[in-house]
Formats: structure tokens, sequence, C-alpha cells
């Protein structure tokens, strides 16, 4: 595609991705109730559960911060540290955001960034809510970050990449604002078969986190050229499809949940 071309098919899939999340942060239900996307059924508690949060996290963040729109725990791998500066990337409304300030505490502080303005009006109300002085959310895109050069720490992200139409950019983002010896901690869905034709090219598919996805070297392969070093898989599970379509069943087989980390020399 040239590069006219593909700057329109980018900015359409964004449009389409900010509109989906807008339905879902004004409805405050998990995408799939709200018939925007297609996550598995259940509440937004079971689906942490499921996904690898433990009780006490899923109850330590304030009502309307948990919209089960995860598919992993980033937190969990992250070994956040008093003191840290975190940077999540789409960070909803606001879910392992708040579960960073409590581990990064007092003399810590953490920056959520996400594009559609709806959900960042929830996760501002969500830090009132829960009196989070060390939590900040900013408007922005995460393939061109409002965040200094070399200032952060640690950089969590949870099942947000995969909806970039720029992967290349956001890794790229992500090594700029990074202090040295600062570690990008993700959890994500990535491809582990073809995707039927149907959901490929279906708009709930991609808003759903499906369609964008790539496979796991091709993503890792982005990392590591953005300039990290210690690019791993962490873990890997299947995605919970329970409750889907048998059509999403498919689609939900081809794709896997993956922890990556990695490091900026
Ligand atoms: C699946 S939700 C995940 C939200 C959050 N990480 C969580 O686990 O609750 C995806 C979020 O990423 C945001 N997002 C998607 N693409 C983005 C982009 N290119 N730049 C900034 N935010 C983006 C959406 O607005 C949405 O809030």
């Amino acid at each position: 595609m040239k590069g006219n071309k593909m700057e329109k098919k980018a900015n359409e899939i964004k449009k389409i991705v900010k509109e989906g999340y807008a339905k879902v942060a004004g409805q405050g239900t998990s995408c799939c109730s709200s018939g925007s996307c297609c996550r598995s059924a259940g509440s937004p508690q079971n689906i942490s559960k499921i996904i690898g949060y433990s009780e006490a996290e899923i109850s330590a963040a304030p009502d309307g911060a948990n919209l089960g729109l995860g598919c992993g725990n980033p937190v969990a791998i992250a070994s956040l540290k008093e003191g840290d500066i975190v940077l999540d990337l789409g960070s909803g409304p606001g879910f392992d955001a708040f579960l960073a300030a409590r581990r990064v505490g007092r003399t810590g502080r953490v920056i959520g960034v996400d594009m559609t303005p709806e959900m960042l009006a929830r996760a501002r109300a969500n830090a009132q809510k829960g009196d989070f002085g060390n939590v900040e959310f900013r408007l922005g895109e995460i393939e061109n970050l409002p965040v200094k050069d070399g200032s952060i720490d640690v950089i969590i992200s949870n099942c947000v990449i995969n909806l970039s139409p720029d992967k290349a950019a956001v890794f790229k983002e992500a090594f700029r604002v990074l202090k040295p010896g600062g570690r990008l901690m993700v959890s994500d869905l990535a491809l582990v078969s073809e995707l039927p034709a149907a959901v490929k090219e279906s708009i709930e598919a991609y808003v759903g986190c499906l369609a964008g996805a790539i496979e796991a070297d091709a993503y890792l392969e982005l990392i590591a050229a953005a300039g990290f070093q210690e690019v791993s898989i962490v873990s890997r599970s299947a995605y919970p499809t329970d409750g889907l379509s048998d059509e999403l069943k498919a689609a939900g087989n081809a794709v896997a949940s993956i922890k990556v980390s990695a490091l900026k020399p």
C-alpha cells in the first residue's frame, strides 16, 4: 500500500477503535455486553480472574475501573518498586494504572495514556473516587506519546498494542520514553493461526482485539527492531472463549494471550 493510502487506513482504524471504546466507556460494561466487540461473556470480575488477577487485586481498584477489557495481568510481571514511574499504554478506565499506583506508593507515579476522551473521563473520575494522588491520565496516542524522553522506569499495557495500525511506532515511542535500564512489560493477544476470513474483515473483531493481532514472533521482532534487548515471552495462555458464538470461538482459538518483557539497555 502507498504512503497516503496506508495513513488513511490507519486513521480509519483508529476512528473505529475510538468509537468502539467510547461506547464501552459510556455504558460502563465490558465490550461483549455492550455489543461493540467480542470478548468472552461474563462479569469484568470473572474475566479478570480467568486472565490472572487475584481477588485482592480485583477488589483493590475503584468501582468502574475494571471493565474486563484486559487479556492478561501486566502488573503481575512488572515487579514494580516503591518510587517507580510507570506508564500504562491505553489505560482505559484505569484498572492496571490503579494497581500499579498502589505498588509504587506515594514517592512513585503512574501515567495512563489513552486516545478515547470518554475513557479518559472515566479514568479521571475513578482516580478521584479512589483518591489516587499519584496517578495522572493523559489524552494521547500510543504511536506519539505525550511523554518526555527517558522519563519512565516501567511501561505496562494490557490488550492495546494489537489495536494499533502502526505497532512499530508504538515500540519506538516506548523505547524513547523509557530510562536506560527501563522495562517494557505488556499483556496482549497474538495470532497462533489464521483468523477466519469473515473475522479478519470484521470491525467488531478489530475493536474486540482479535483482527489487529499479529503473530508472536512478528510482535517480538518489532520490539527488538525498536532497540530493546532481552525480548521474551514470559508466559502464554489460551484466550478464554467461554460463552462465545461458534464463529467467534473459532476466532478466539486463533489467538493466544501473551505476556512480553523487554529491556531498554
Ligand atoms: C481493550 S481496551 C484496554 C483498556 C485497559 N488497558 C484495560 O485493560 O482495562 C483498549 C484501550 O486502548 C485504547 N487505545 C486503543 N488504541 C489506542 C491508541 N492507538 N492510542 C491510545 N489509546 C488507544 C482504547 O481507547 C481503549 O481504552
